[in-house]
């Protein structure tokens, strides 16, 4: 297992890396919080079929689990889907003791976590990145849905209580996915880590890196993300430096 420390002024809390996770994801609860009275997985309908009755299973029925499936995309960070998963959190009678699974990409993640730091003024939830994107949304507690005037406008700094990332699952994304994530692993490097920058450089197939590799190159940049969020967590100054590029790229989306 590959392990990162994020330590946070208002939360210590690990990103473990590693192949097959989604099966232990049970047993990880148990290890990094507190015991949970029930849990919700919030995720979309890409990652549902492949991978959602795998997380439920791991729970081996030992407390209520309720799943949520969203449509796939960035319009899901609405305030319409917000409802429509708060709705479900509230029919699930989910108490201060709940937790929320954040299974999927960017979009389930910001969205799971504002739900998450809202119900209820605020309960615990776990990031199950799924995307090599992910790996610096998922870490360092910037939680949001968009309004129609902006990205991320609606939002919160809520840390999880861990990121659980399980690098078999990203074998299964499209080669677009592997290049936009790559080029947010590649933004860690150009802020802050020159060596790991040329060492990227060497790779010549990304999505047929071995997961070895994978491993080692996610705990490198999600090193380089946690140093930055430990000492700047709610963006007063160096962690502007992890928008590098994002400006630009949120103005070209939005075109
Ligand atoms: N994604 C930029 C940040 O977490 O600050």
């Amino acid at each position: 297992m590959n392990r990162v420390q994020v330590a946070t002024k208002s939360k210590v809390y690990d990103v473990c890396i590693k192949a097959g996770l989604r099966h232990l994801i049970g047993d990880a609860v148990k290890k990094v919080t507190e015991p949970v009275s029930s849990v919700l997985v919030i995720t979309d309908t890409d990652v549902a079929p492949l991978y959602l009755d795998d997380v439920v299973l791991s729970f081996k029925n030992e407390y209520p689990v309720y799943t949520e499936v969203i449509q796939s995309g960035e319009a899901s960070k609405s305030f319409s889907v917000y409802e429509q998963v708060m709705t479900k959190a509230l029919e699930s009678s989910l108490d201060r003791k709940s937790l929320i699974i954040a299974l999927g990409g960017g979009v389930v993640g910001d969205l799971a976590g504002f739900v998450a730091a809202t119900y209820m003024r605020g309960i615990r939830f776990i990031q199950v990145p799924t995307t090599l994107l992910a790996h610096d949304s998922s870490v360092g507690g910037k939680v949001a849905i968009n309004h129609p005037l902006g990205k991320n406008m609606v939002g919160s700094f809520h840390q999880p209580e861990s990121v659980l990332y399980d690098t078999e699952m990203l074998y299964s994304l499209p080669v677009k996915e592997w290049r936009s994530g790559f080029a947010e692993v590649m933004k860690h490097g150009f802020i802050r880590d020159l060596s790991f920058l040329n060492w990227l450089q060497e790779i010549k197939v990304i999505e047929e890196m071995p997961i070895e590799q994978l491993n080692t190159l996610l705990e490198k940049s999600i090193s380089i993300k946690a140093e930055i969020v430990t000492v700047d967590e709610k963006e007063s100054g160096i962690r502007a430096h992890l928008n590098f590029g994002h400006t630009l790229g949120h103005a070209i989306e939005s075109d």
